[in-house]
């Protein structure tokens, strides 16, 4: 239920929000700028959906920050995207740690150049106690890839007798994904005025909500977010069951 003030109603909160970020690169053609220029403006953008969403009490918040496809960009492009990446984590890992965000990652991180994964690996482990909330960066991530790992993990698993082929359940393949032990998103919000899902956690969006919005990455912040929050809150989840059977009626009417 949309709360009167016009905030959100912490009944009502997603317990995990992932956005693709997009329209950096329009942001700053818009602008006469190069595209770096879009990239540098949407780390700030980051840091007000970050902080918006610890503020509320979000317990799992997933950024696209790379997808595998983005290695295919201008390399001058791909090597200040990874070097914003670095000085934002270095530059926020007190943030993280003040707040007690958890730092995690999603996707084929190996690929990642070394200077990159070396704070990474820092961070990750700076943050590994912290449970109020987790901030997922999909880096190199593409949900068909971490599909495809999954299952060969199982077959491998299958060949050398560990798994029954008849025990692969739903479960059994979520357990092997990168997100393994992470709620499905509620929420997922795209920037840009794109209609697309791209590739972006293919097997957990399966019942996720879908707020999409034509503002561009950069301008977007903690007004843009609550808006999403609050159009989710006013959505009718009902999981494939019918709306009596997700929802039935209360006594208060
Ligand atoms: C999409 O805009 C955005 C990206 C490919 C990268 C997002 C990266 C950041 C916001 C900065 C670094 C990330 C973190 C987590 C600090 P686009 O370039 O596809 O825009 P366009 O569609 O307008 O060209």
């Amino acid at each position: 239920m949309p709360s009167h003030k016009g905030g959100t109603d912490a009944a009502a909160l997603p317990r995990h929000v992932a956005i693709i970020m997009d329209g950096n690169g329009r942001w700053a053609g818009l602008r006469g700028l190069p595209r770096v220029e879009g990239h540098r403006a949407g780390v700030r953008s980051v840091r007000a959906v970050v902080e918006c969403a610890r503020e509320l009490g979000i317990p799992y918040l997933t950024l696209y920050a790379f997808s595998v496809e983005n290695w295919g960009r201008p390399e001058a492009e791909v090597e200040t995207l990874m070097s914003l990446l670095r000085e934002f984590l270095i530059r926020e890992l007190p943030e993280l740690v003040r707040h007690r965000i958890r730092l995690n990652v999603i996707g084929e991180t190996w690929k990642l150049p070394a200077a990159v994964r070396e704070v990474l690996q820092r961070i990750l482990a700076a943050t590994e106690s912290h449970a109020e909330m987790t901030l997922t960066l999909g880096l190199s991530y593409a949900g068909r890839n971490e599909i495809v790992r999954a299952v060969r993990k199982l077959a491998s698993e299958a060949a050398s007798g560990n798994i029954q082929p008849e025990k692969i359940t739903e479960e059994e393949i979520a357990l092997r994904l990168d997100t393994a032990g992470m709620p499905d998103p509620d929420l997922v919000i795209r920037t840009s005025g794109e209609l697309r899902i791209s590739n972006f956690l293919l097997w957990q969006a399966a019942y996720a909500e879908f707020v999409f919005t034509d503002v561009l990455w950069p301008d977007y912040g903690k007004a843009e977010f609550l808006h999403a929050l609050e159009v989710y809150s006013r959505r009718h989840r009902r999981f494939g069951l019918t709306t009596e059977q997700a929802e039935p009626p209360s006594n208060g009417g």
